[in-house]
């Protein structure tokens, strides 16, 4: 197995991926999300992953670019979405596409990282939940669901702010 960049050819697999991993109705949304993130500029810079095995892409991860309006020029970047195939969950590469993502994203200069989830889940990779960024629309889950980790110590207690992400994240469908 091994952990790439993913590339335009790489699309179709994407869409897959999110499509077999998700329930049917989630599946179709999450697996648009994804391709729309891919091609929206206002995403940019973006970092999306790729786990692939026997040529097989089986797993994705995508970071996109958010602004934190009132905190400055402060680099961040939101995780959505992740997912493994079902045939190779608990194996340990959604932990691998995370961290990968976090190691690439801290050598590129990014300070802050979110992630809107499961906080049982995003926890064991270093989100917490408690930080002064809002999101960028009225929650559907608890607070605890809005985790973010820093990349660059301490950043976290001097930024506030509220998080504006890419246009097409940002349907409060997804919120
Ligand atoms: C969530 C997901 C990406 C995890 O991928 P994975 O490769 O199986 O993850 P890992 O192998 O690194 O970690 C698996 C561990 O996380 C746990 N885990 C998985 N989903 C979890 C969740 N929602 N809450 C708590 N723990 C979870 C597993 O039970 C397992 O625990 P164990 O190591 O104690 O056995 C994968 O299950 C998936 O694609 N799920 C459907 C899509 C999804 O929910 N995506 C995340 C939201 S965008």
């Amino acid at each position: 197995m091994k952990i790439r960049e993913s590339v335009e050819n790489d699309k179709k697999s994407i869409r897959k991926v999110h499509q077999n991993t998700f329930d049917q109705s989630e599946g179709d949304v999450v697996s648009q999300l994804a391709i729309d993130l891919l091609e929206d500029e206002t995403a940019l810079p973006i970092l999306s992953l790729v786990a692939e095995q026997d040529n097989e892409i089986i797993g994705n991860i995508i970071f996109s670019s958010v602004n934190i309006e009132g905190a400055g020029g402060v680099s961040a970047y939101i995780l959505a979405p992740l997912a493994v195939t079902k045939d190779t969950q608990k194996n340990g590469i959604g932990t691998l596409l995370i961290n990968k993502g976090l190691e690439t994203l801290k050598e590129q200069g990014a300070e802050v990282v979110l992630v809107y989830g499961d906080p049982n889940y995003y926890m064991r990779t270093g989100f917490k939940a408690g930080h002064n960024l809002k999101p960028p629309h009225k929650l559907k889950y608890p607070e605890e669901a809005w985790m973010a980790q820093e990349l660059v110590e301490g950043i976290l207690t001097k930024t506030q702010g509220t998080v504006r992400c890419a246009l097409s994240l940002n349907s409060p469908e997804y919120w």
